[in-house]
């Protein structure tokens, strides 16, 4: 959802540094790019629509003078990708330049009346009137500083944006506000970020901006303010991230790695149960549960669902975060609201966590360190999956699973589940060598244009996980669905053309979800089963079969189950010619509503 970069730096190297920090971020968004710097010559722009390396090799974007500099790459929102649409953009003059995440709701008409004061624009952003405000406060004679704060007042929505300006060629300075900014403290350099894995190589000293705190950096430090203009003494956490961490280590791609981190990440976030147990301990007795998540997160909420009733017997909601507010309402105040998110930032996820937070007592679930949900809700649980680059959720999808058993173990006091879930890193690992397999299943089905995914109970989050990938990744159609549901409408599609994959572990609904793969059989379908290696019916039945340890309990299932399914994705996209790692349209943090 964008993605924006800062530097001051003690040589003359702001252009190479702003464009590696970029790069680093182009899961953020990669409709265009685009770097400014400063120097004694004043402000200097390159800017295009295109992926980073296209537009780099066309522009050489690193080659700009000056010590300092801001950096964008951008996920469109307002105006197409153009050139002219690409940040930085700039106030009339050309003197002062603007980066900027986020939304201005109110844009137009601040946009309208400027443009009756003679101001001039050059794109159909939002981003624009940030520069001309600047510009207009500046020159009546208040100082940048001032400036900036004066155009904070005037903006409705959500901005992260960093400044530079030709008059004050050593500085920069920005604001957050519902958008992520984080500032780096290198030695005598300085950085801002919207994310921690752009700026990791330069400096692992992080400060997590709050919102409305302002910051200006030059080559003597960092100074924040708080919105009535006090300096704040910000913390400065060291993050444990590596900038191998958020590097390919050797595969081609962010999402193969991450899909082979799995076994770590579980094992990592298993690590976090003597947290969970002390966040668990505080607990007053809940009468209910209700999940809210998006996307990925939304899914590892689904089998939250079936834990939580299953094993604790506690009534459990699920909810997608864009929906929350319109049934807010009757959430129950003995309950606990669980928020799942990767990033921490998704706007809809933390929009339902403000209104959750007046009525019940709240749970975060967040990978990003320092992210806005981490600072929100009552309780946090991190998952330790490391960085995720690649904008498929993978890793931290499992993590997040993780996460989710270990609170019900430790909630309910079962401690054969938490033995069992030790065996889930090595039960993955086997899991992961079928990779070839399941590669030469993706040339085989890699042209089909629509899929089918079924499961019951615990296997409904994976099928539907299974399909969310496949559509995001490949550009095929692809429909989770509950199995028993199929015959209420959606067995009307299924001939020879539509591949089913069947997601039918041993248990409790194994039986029914075989009749349903018996039916789609029926009706000519190619059926792709996941399922027991002795399970000889659904082998039988199966067009494909992708074999898994007997051992794995239909409960633990959606920690393993869906880890071919990601590698189907991956392969199908692969072979279809696609980057798995920047699927159009999308965004890694979907910082908008
Ligand atoms: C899918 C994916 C998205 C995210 C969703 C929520 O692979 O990554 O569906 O799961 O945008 O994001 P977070 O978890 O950051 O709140």
């Amino acid at each position: 959802m964008c993605g924006i970069v800062g530097c001051i730096l003690k040589t003359n190297k702001a252009a190479p540094v702003l464009l590696d920090c970029v790069q680093r971020l182009e899961y953020r968004g990669y409709d265009s790019v685009g770097i400014a710097t400063c120097s004694s010559s004043g402000i200097r722009i390159k800017k295009d629509r295109g992926k980073i390396d296209e537009v780099s090799q066309k522009l050489q974007l690193d080659e700009l003078p000056g010590e300092m500099g801001i950096g964008h790459v951008r996920w469109a929102t307002h105006g197409l990708p153009t050139q002219e649409n690409a940040h930085p953009h700039t106030d009339c003059e050309g003197k002062i330049a603007v980066v900027h995440n986020g939304i201005l709701e109110n844009y137009k008409e601040l946009k309208d009346r400027l443009e009756r004061e003679g101001h001039h624009f050059t794109s159909q952003t939002d981003t624009e009137v940030i520069a001309h405000l600047i510009e207009k406060y500046h020159k009546q004679g208040l100082s940048l500083e001032e400036a900036m704060n004066q155009t904070i007042d005037k903006l409705h929505g959500s901005y992260a944006f960093a400044v530079i300006s030709s008059d004050e060629p050593n500085k920069i300075m920005g604001v957050r506000k519902e958008s992520p900014l984080i500032l780096g403290l290198g030695d005598g350099e300085y950085f801002l970020a919207s994310d921690a894995p752009a700026i990791l190589q330069h400096t692992r000293k992080i400060i997590y901006l709050a919102d409305h705190e302002t910051f200006i950096m030059d080559d003597e430090g960092v100074t924040v303010k708080d919105r009535d203009g006090k300096v704040v003494d910000k913390k400065i956490e060291n993050i444990k991230w590596t900038p191998e961490m958020a590097q390919k280590g050797g595969y081609d791609h962010f999402m193969l790695k991450e899909i082979h981190e799995q076994p770590k990440a579980v094992k990592n976030t298993l690590f976090e149960v003597s947290e969970i147990e002390k966040i668990v301990s505080k607990f007053p007795e809940f009468k209910r549960i209700t999940f809210v998540a998006c996307g990925t997160s939304y899914h590892a909420s689904m089998v939250g669902k079936y834990l939580f009733e299953g094993l604790l017997g506690l009534p459990t909601d699920v909810m997608l975060a864009s929906e929350f507010e319109f049934a807010a309402d009757a959430l129950d105040p003995e309950s606990l609201v669980i928020f799942i998110s990767q990033s921490g930032e998704t706007a809809d996820t933390l929009k339902a966590l403000k209104i959750a937070n007046k009525k019940a007592e709240t749970l975060a679930i967040v990978n990003v360190l320092g992210s806005t949900a981490t600072r929100e809700a009552d309780h946090v649980i991190f998952t330790r999956a490391g960085p995720e680059i690649g904008v498929a959720a993978t890793k931290t999808y499992i993590s997040q699973l993780t996460c989710i058993y270990l609170l019900v173990a430790c909630m309910g006091r079962k401690k054969w589940l938490l033995e069992q879930l030790q065996n889930i890193p090595d039960c993955m690992e086997e899991v992961l060598s079928y990779e070839d397999e399941i590669r030469k299943m993706a040339d085989k089905y890699k042209d089909s244009n629509d899929f089918f995914f079924i499961g019951r109970g615990f296997s409904y989050p994976t099928a539907m996980e299974g399909a969310l990938k496949l559509k995001e990744i490949t550009y095929i159609h692809g429909e989770g669905y509950a199995a028993g549901e199929l015959k209420h409408g959606p067995l009307a599609l299924i001939d020879d053309e539509v591949p089913v994959v069947a997601v039918v572990p041993p248990g409790k609904s194994h039986d029914r979800t075989l009749s349903n793969v018996e039916e789609v059989n029926a009706r000519g379908a190619r059926v792709i089963a996941l399922g027991a290696s002795d399970d000889d019916v659904l082998n039988f039945e199966a067009h494909d079969m992708i074999k898994f340890p007997p051992e794995i309990s239909e409960l633990l299932s959606p920690l393993i189950y869906v880890v071919p399914l990601q590698l189907l994705s991956y392969h199908i996209s692969v072979a279809r010619g696609i980057d798995p790692d920047k699927p159009k349209n999308l965004a890694k943090c979907v910082t908008v509503e």
